[in-house]
């Protein structure tokens, strides 16, 4: 790997999971196009992340990542991106009170669209076709047509991001997100959910500290931080030369900045130290993640560690651990041990959903009850270890889908095909979500119990 970084310098380098563009010269032009765009997200906002996920790192605060697998254009609504919102809020608010942490909230959202598949092809009743990449890249419709890399799709992904993007600030700072439309909203599902009783405390618990705050003047008219919330977004890194397009000079720092989304993670795939995915990340001042599952050894991991944080500044980079609910006891403490070893500050993040993935019939599952068990590993394993678990990354949507099976409602195999609807790996309704919410909640607050309680002004 070269010392000199430049946005395009991964582009000597061996690279996985690429499209094969047919016409590398409309590529190109693209590219272009979108060098020209205004960025997405600005340097301000990246840092003002980073020293948040800096204070997850030290046990001050708890991180709650979560959205689709993959953005689609087809789903791109108000509608959705509101429901998305409303329960990822619920989900803060729960972990907020329950876990008695500040949240650091980041969507996986505004710039999810990229792909990387276990294999560049799929067969369907004796049919192979190049394999779906994202709809940043090429169609889910299953014909040769569909399948064939388009470019101009990047210009749409720009679009719908910015979109998106846009709508979500409007509701972080526009009174959507205040605290009392997020319990409102709490109550409802407290009240509908077959697990009920099992909330409730909590619940109500939140209903008498909102009732204090509105008795003592603190109420969203008065207050713009029960109005008001930071939401960042994040997405694999994964199509680089859209990244390349994205990545701009900061002029107060004179640093670069991927502007395509505030947090970028590598993949699992992709995570190769001497190939290009690692060689971009590495150059980015963003907070970065890189996805850890069980082929990650303690020795790679520290290479990967020294190429990407080399100067160990806090909040830089998370590890994104999916190792699977029977895995996570035997891989995660080695990691553990050599970053605490080599003295390396990083957060600890558990993704339950991608080691934990089944085929049920013709449709790919996660069963509820297996998400819940990696998140307990991973809190458990961090707790034997004297270790902070810095949060939860989730594939989620708002909608009432029938992906996972499993929840407070049982949803069993059969119950797939009603409304099956995701574009990639299957994701968690909204009351899965929620449900995770309180009982990572539960987990949150019994870990923070042993911790030195956060400082007021370390407030999100
Ligand atoms: C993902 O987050 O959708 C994904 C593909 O994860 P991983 O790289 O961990 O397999
Ligand atoms: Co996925």
């Amino acid at each position: 790997m070269g010392e000199r970084w430049t946005p395009k310098s991964w582009r000597h380098l061996p690279i996985e999971q690429v499209p094969a563009y047919p016409d590398t010269a409309a590529l190109g032009a693209v590219e272009s196009q979108i060098a020209s765009f205004p960025p997405l997200v600005f340097a301000g906002e990246a840092r003002k992340l980073k020293a948040a996920l800096a204070r997850v790192s030290a046990g001050q605060a708890f991180l709650l990542q979560g959205g689709d697998c993959a953005e689609s254009f087809d789903e791109h609504s108000a509608d959705n991106i509101r429901d998305f919102f409303r329960v990822f809020l619920q989900m803060a608010m729960v972990l907020t009170f329950a876990g008695g942490s500040p949240v650091v909230k980041v969507g996986r959202i505004a710039g999810q669209f990229a792909k990387p598949r276990s294999s560049p092809t799929e067969t369907l009743e004796g049919v192979s076709l190049p394999s779906y990449r994202g709809d940043i890249v090429n169609g889910i419709g299953f014909s040769e047509e569909a399948r064939i890399p388009d470019p101009r799709r990047q210009l749409e992904a720009y679009r719908q991001s910015a979109a998106t993007l846009n709508l979500l600030r409007a509701f972080a700072t526009g009174g959507y997100a205040n605290l009392e439309n997020a319990h409102r909203w709490m109550l409802g599902f407290v009240k509908d959910s077959p697990q009920s009783s099992r909330y409730q405390d909590v619940a109500g618990r939140m209903t008498d500290a909102l009732d204090f705050m509105r008795a003592i003047g603190i109420n969203p008219e008065t207050h713009p931080e029960v109005r008001t919330t930071d939401f960042y977004t994040s997405h694999e890194a994964l199509l680089l030369g859209y990244e390349e397009a994205l990545t701009r000079v900061d002029s107060t720092t004179g640093d670069w900045y991927a502007t395509s989304g505030h947090m970028l993670w590598i993949g699992d795939r992709t995570r190769q130290p001497d190939h290009a995915h690692v060689e971009y990340a590495r150059g980015i001042r963003n907070p970065i993640g890189l996805k850890c599952g069980p082929s990650m050894k303690a020795d790679g991991l520290i290479r990967l560690i020294d190429l990407l944080n080399p100067e160990n500044e806090p909040g830089r980079l998370s590890l994104i651990c999916r190792f699977g609910a029977d895995k996570v006891g035997e891989h995660l403490p080695a990691l553990i041990r050599a970053v605490e070893r080599e003295g390396r500050t990083v957060v600890w993040i558990c993704d339950p959903m991608h080691g934990n993935t089944v085929a049920a019939g013709r449709y790919k599952t996660r069963p509820f009850e297996r998400v819940m068990q990696e998140i307990e590993g991973f809190f458990g394993v961090h707790r034997a270890e004297g270790t902070i678990a810095g949060g939860i990354h989730l594939e989620m949507t708002g909608k009432d889908v029938t992906e996972c099976t499993g929840g407070a409602r049982a949803l069993t195999a059969d119950d797939l095909q009603d409304r099956y609807h995701t574009y990639c790996d299957p994701r968690l309704n909204a009351e899965q979500a929620l449900e995770v919410a309180f009982r990572t909640a539960e987990l949150v607050k019994a870990e923070r119990s042993h911790v030195e309680a956060p400082r007021l002004d370390a407030a999100e």
